[in-house]
């Protein structure tokens, strides 16, 4: 039987050990562990990710912050905004939700944020350790972290021996996702737009991780017979059979055909998704014992 494999579950026992590590930092006498998520703008899709990630942080026991700044905003606010971050005592965390308006340049705002603070892992700084196989000390970008983890549930922390194919190049998941697989001794490929033949690519893979933003772009002939399948597409289609103007989300794989052929696969919604915010909150409490000065939990 092929395994669906269960994200909202798995963040679920994450949440719990996150949760766990923050009261017993208090009760250690430090403060809660604080996090400020900063949104520009009135996307409504941003704005729903980040009123849960807000929503969790303080399920999380943890010092919860949200600043909204206005859609028209000046690169310099948003600037000056991140600077005091930097500087609050009370903030372990920051995190400013991406995509940002189109007039504002995320890279700059990105970079200023202390990297002990970068709970998005997004930094330079932590994408150069995570590079330079450097798992310990920085802080990991929060979806591959997560996607990860449903890995490791299916194979163990050492994919000595298994093909990897990572579908999508991105730095905010595609690199460190393909950095992660190579740390757990993986033979990574990363493939993309412009790769030539990425079903033959596919074919290969054991581990098959899919994030091209495609519906439903995987189909069960792309895939080795066994393999494991990661979808961290988030895609919203019409559906018309729920009522005039419905949609719902579909992951990059075509979930029901790739599910007979698959070992294990994980659904959308239901499989990264949960995960992505559940490590948001691990970074959180990771950076909140260093700075306390106490050994931080892993996940
Ligand atoms: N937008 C979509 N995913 C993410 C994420 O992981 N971090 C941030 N900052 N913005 C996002």
């Amino acid at each position: 039987m092929t395994i669906v494999i269960d994200g909202k579950a798995i963040a679920a026992s994450v949440i719990e050990a996150v949760t766990v590590a923050a009261t017993s930092l208090e009760s250690a006498g430090h403060r809660k562990p604080g996090l400020a998520v900063v949104i520009v703008g009135d996307d409504p899709a941003s704005h729903t990710y980040v009123g849960a990630k807000s929503r969790m942080a303080k399920q999380c026991g943890f010092n919860s912050i949200q600043h909204t700044l206005s859609a028209g905003a000046s690169q310099d606010e948003l600037m000056a905004l991140v600077a005091s971050l930097n500087i609050d005592p009370d903030i372990d965390g920051i995190l400013v939700q991406l995509p940002l308006p189109k007039h504002l340049d995320s890279e700059p705002v990105i970079q200023s944020i202390l990297p002990e603070k970068d709970v998005d892992g997004l930094h330079i700084v932590n994408a150069g350790k995570l590079a330079t196989g450097d798992l310990k000390t920085g802080l990991i970008s929060c979806t591959p972290a997560g996607a990860m983890i449903l890995v490791r549930e299916i194979y163990g922390s050492d994919l000595s021996g298994l093909n990897a194919l990572v579908i999508g190049r991105s730095n905010l998941f595609g690199k460190p996702m393909a950095q992660l697989l190579l740390n757990a001794n993986a033979t990574v490929t990363i493939g993309h737009s412009r790769s030539r033949d990425l079903p033959a690519l596919a074919r290969q893979a054991d581990i098959l991780v899919a994030a091209v933003g495609r519906p439903q772009m995987v189909k069960s002939d792309w895939l080795k017979p066994g393999a494991t399948v990661i979808d961290v597409g988030i895609n919203r289609v019409d559906a018309p059979e729920k009522g005039e103007g419905k949609f719902k989300l579909v992951g990059d794989v075509s979930f029901d055909e790739c599910a007979s052929v698959a070992k294990a696969i994980s659904p959308v919604p239901g499989g990264v998704g949960p995960m992505t915010i559940a490590m948001l909150m691990a970074n959180t409490v990771i950076a909140a014992h260093r700075r306390a000065g106490v050994a931080a939990p892993s996940f």
